[in-house]
């Protein structure tokens, strides 16, 4: 069998490098500009910050997206909950059901 010429091995090898390179996840996700809404209780990332509310952190999308809608829409009647998505779009929902379902879940041991 024949060996590849050496330039043409460099070459190669050139080429292939930014596959290699490439990383391998999506970018890091922004935050949702209307976060700071949600985030007095249920964390930024979503780690409830005070009693009595659910962490949302990992939760999946299509059950978050339809919890929100079902605050704004009533049929779900938690007044907080009616008063943060009232006055969001669906959009914005979305940003934020997705935002909530991509944080890192909380670890059991750090259940509070
Ligand atoms: C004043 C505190 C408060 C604020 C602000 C708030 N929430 Fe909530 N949220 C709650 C409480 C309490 C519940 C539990 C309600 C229930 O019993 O259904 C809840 C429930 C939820 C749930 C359902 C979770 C589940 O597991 O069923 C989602 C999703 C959610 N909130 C998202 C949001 C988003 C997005 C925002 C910002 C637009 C927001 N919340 C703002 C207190 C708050």
């Amino acid at each position: 069998m024949r060996v590849l010429p050496f330039p043409v091995l460099l070459v190669l090898l050139v080429l292939a490098a930014p596959l290699r390179a490439a990383p391998p996840v999506a970018a890091p996700m922004a935050p949702p500009a209307r976060l700071g809404l949600c985030a007095a209780c249920h964390g930024s990332n979503g780690i409830a910050t005070l009693p009595g509310v659910p962490n949302l952190a990992g939760q999946r999308l299509d059950y978050l997206r339809q919890a929100l809608a079902d605050y704004r829409s009533g049929r779900r009647d938690v007044a907080p909950m009616r008063a943060a998505t009232g006055p969001l779009s669906t959009r914005e929902l979305d940003q934020l059901a997705a935002w909530y379902a991509s944080r890192p879940p909380c670890a059991p041991a750090a259940k509070r």
